[in-house]
């Protein structure tokens, strides 16, 4: 193990140029603007994946964008860990936010992080992130010292719910067979509390349409005597919630699985500090549901949020208009035995239910995700724990993220085999925001996690 951390040491500063080189691809899934740009960076990854030494190196076609894969098979007998990341990235706006350019990667300090952070587009989300497991299996091969085989699927659609994913690992079992999966594209709890993430959110995602008139009126000859859709929308989307913070869908929490006063014991082992969490964001008060402390809203519990509203004049200064149409997306994060189908349809009948006669609505389901959760009895979240533990020498606790990554539950259903999350980005990385980070010191603490799971997994 001596000798691959050496070879890390050694190559540092490599890695962290070969890391801007990717960053300065805008590859941004979601708008068909970038779509050379995705493809340049699934090619780059390829070449990296060869570099590093891996065989069968593919820039696989799909639907949509490529996956790219590579392996190293050095024995049928040992274990095989699938490694999964994404090289796409959010889209970066809104852009005058930056300090510098989005796809122009550089190193500053911050308070968190005093030996600097890579700020970019993708930096911890989640190009700084996959790229480590590349950089540890270049120097587990360089130094001899691969203790198992090795898989790895880079995709390109995550960001846009892994439309493509889906179809290519049902199609693909064989090529993906594997004993685990291990994911870096989450974060620790804390720079000083490291975590194995033991648990995801799933996804359900809505959009929603309220007509009124079906033209926009003049608001001086009609206003008073018409539903405005933008009141009406408003006053839906306020009947969502109830002023116990709870989720007043019928039938919401049915399949909730509710954790035991033992399990909330042990979670509680994570410091909840209020203060310092309503400072990190510049927060006057936190709100929630009823009963459960910060973290457990964040991570345990399922939540409903308006992403977007939007209707009528929005322009500069004034037009006197009753618009004819409102719109909102409005998402809900899912937790175990809750399923994206059953929410979809609970959520869908309320909106129905709640809507005045008078308007029309309309309800969309955009992509969603299920929930995961890995048993921290499972040998994966031990090698794990116990990599994190040498490479940090702190101990590692388990932690169920509020985030969600759908390809997990899919992965288990289809390949069955457990991921593990072991993400190493920090909430205050402001991913899928302005000015995204990825701390140094995170960075190399990840490629010196890495061969140490693959070690201790290997010998389980
Ligand atoms: N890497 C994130 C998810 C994440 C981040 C999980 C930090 C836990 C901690 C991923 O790229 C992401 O953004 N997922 C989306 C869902 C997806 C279906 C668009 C999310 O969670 O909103
Ligand atoms: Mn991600
Ligand atoms: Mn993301």
């Amino acid at each position: 193990m001596q000798e691959t951390l050496n070879y890390i040491q050694e190559n540092k500063q490599r890695y962290i140029d070969e890391l801007f080189e990717l960053l300065k691809i805008a590859s941004i899934s979601a708008d068909p603007a970038y779509k050379n740009e995705v493809l340049k960076c699934a090619e780059m990854c390829a070449q990296h994946l060869k570099n590093a030494g891996a065989d069968a190196v593919e820039v696989c076609q799909t639907k949509g964008y490529p996956i790219v894969y590579g392996e190293k098979i050095l024995d049928k007998n040992l274990p095989t860990v699938l490694v999964y990341g994404h090289y796409d990235v959010q889209p970066p706006d809104p852009l005058e936010l930056w300090k510098k350019p989005p796809f122009e990667p550089y190193i500053e300090k911050t308070e968190i992080h005093p030996d600097g952070a890579i700020f970019a587009r993708g930096s911890a989300d989640d190009k700084g992130q996959f790229f480590m497991h590349i950089k540890a299996f270049e120097a587990m091969m360089k130094t001899n010292t691969l203790p198992c085989n090795v898989k790895f699927i880079i995709e390109g659609e995550e960001e846009v719910g892994s439309v493509s994913l889906g179809d290519f690992v049902n199609e693909n079992k064989e090529k993906l067979s594997c004993d685990c999966i291990l994911i870096s594209d989450t974060g620790l709890y804390s720079k000083d509390q490291p975590t194995v993430t033991t648990g995801l959110r799933g996804l359900s995602y809505m959009e929603v349409e309220v007509e009124g008139p079906g033209r926009d009126l003049h608001s001086g000859l009609y206003g008073g005597a018409v539903p405005n859709p933008i009141h009406v929308l408003s006053r839906m989307i306020a009947q969502l919630i109830d002023e116990n913070g709870r989720i007043a869908i019928d039938g919401f929490y049915d399949n909730v699985l509710e954790l035991s006063a033992e399990e909330r014991a042990e979670m509680a082992k994570l410091k909840d500090d209020q203060e310092e969490f309503k400072k990190s964001i510049s927060l006057k008060g936190v709100e929630g549901e009823e009963g459960f402390t910060t973290l457990e809203r964040t991570s345990i519990r399922p939540t409903l949020d308006c992403n977007g509203i939007w209707g009528g004049y929005t322009g500069e200064g004034a037009k006197t208009v009753i618009p004819s149409k409102a719109f909102a997306k409005i998402s809900m994060r899912l937790v175990p035995y809750q399923t994206p189908d059953e929410i979809t349809e609970k959520f869908t009948k309320y909106f129905e239910k709640i809507a005045p006669d008078n308007v029309k609505i309309k309800v969309t389901p955009h992509h969603g995700g299920m929930p995961y959760v890995l048993p921290s009895d499972t040998k994966e979240f031990v090698a794990a724990k116990k990599a994190m533990e040498t490479a940090f020498g702190k101990e590692v606790l388990p932690y169920r993220s509020g985030g969600s990554i759908p390809i997990t539950a899919m992965f288990e259903q289809v390949l069955g085999a457990k991921s593990v999350l072991m993400g190493f980005g920090l909430d205050s990385d402001a991913i899928h925001s302005p000015n995204e980070h990825y701390g140094l010191f995170n960075f190399y603490k990840g490629i010196e996690s890495i061969p140490l799971f693959f070690e201790n997994y290997a010998k389980m």
